[in-house]
């Protein structure tokens, strides 16, 4: 006999269900978004390319089941703003995949300190400013969260401020998880070896596939009510 909670997730309808991508107009996210889709939910598709997302959001049969909202992750009006419109357009939020990110070099002699201020904001900042806009959806539909980490998140790498970002991440999902815990949400850290993205500037050899990362993702997302897969880490075969 399911519980309350659990009757609630089974009872709905599987094209009800909502989720919220942040970097979705590329790599990860837009894979995600795909395959999602083919999974019968509706998804909201945010980043700051705005024309890459209306043609991913149409490709995906539109506003009935897509909706694209530009946000820059780091600008917290523009975060309320996204949640508050897969509210209007949807009526509900049932998952959500803080997965905006970008890396840059190794070395603490390497990169700006602009481009290290904007990916701290990002990676960090912005995540974080995506948990606290969607978090009170989340508590209402008893959802699920799920954020990109990476295996830069659970080992260090040299010279690496952007491992020490994705660090970050992965405490956020474990912090997020001991808040949540008894809510209902099910909290799911994502944390993928080296995929074939443009977060490489050139296309690395052996890599993952973006689908092979949404893939991670929709298997945690489609698990039974009572299970909380909290990690997956995901390497090619082959990388250190
Ligand atoms: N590729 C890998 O090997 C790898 C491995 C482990 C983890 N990751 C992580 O996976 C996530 C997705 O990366 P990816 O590999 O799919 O690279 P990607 O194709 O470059 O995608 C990055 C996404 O983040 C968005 N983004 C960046 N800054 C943003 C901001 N300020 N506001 C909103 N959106 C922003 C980008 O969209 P706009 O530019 O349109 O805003 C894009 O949609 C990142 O968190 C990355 O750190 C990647």
């Amino acid at each position: 006999m399911p519980s309350a909670e659990h009757a609630d997730r089974l009872d709905r309808a599987p094209e009800d269900r909502v989720l919220l991508i942040t970097g979705a107009s590329s790599g990860i996210g837009a894979a995600t978004a795909r395959m999602a889709a083919q999974g019968s939910w509706r998804v909201v598709l945010a980043a700051r390319s705005e024309e890459r997302l209306e043609s991913l959001a149409a490709e995906l049969g539109g506003s009935e089941q897509a909706l694209s909202v530009p946000c820059d992750v780091t600008d917290w009006d523009a975060q309320q703003r996204l949640a508050g419109a897969a509210l209007e357009a949807f009526g509900r939020i049932d998952a959500v995949f803080a997965n905006a990110g970008f890396g840059g070099q190794r070395g603490f002699l390497a990169d700006t300190p602009e481009h290290w201020r904007e990916m701290v904001l990002t990676n960090i900042y912005g995540a974080a400013l995506t948990l606290r806009a969607t978090i009170p959806a989340l508590r209402e539909s008893r959802g699920h969260l799920l954020l990109t980490s990476s295996v830069a998140g659970r080992r260090v790498l040299p010279g690496s401020l952007y491992s020490c970002t994705k660090h970050a991440v992965t405490a956020m999902g474990e912090a997020a998880r001991q808040e949540l815990n008894g809510s209902g949400i099910r909290v799911t850290l994502i944390e993928p070896g080296m995929v074939d993205t443009p977060f490489f500037d050139n296309r690395p050899a052996g890599a993952l596939q973006d689908a092979d990362v949404a893939r991670a993702v929709l298997y945690a997302l489609s698990q039974p009510p009572h299970v909380d897969v909290n990690e997956i880490l995901v390497r090619p075969v082959g990388q250190p």
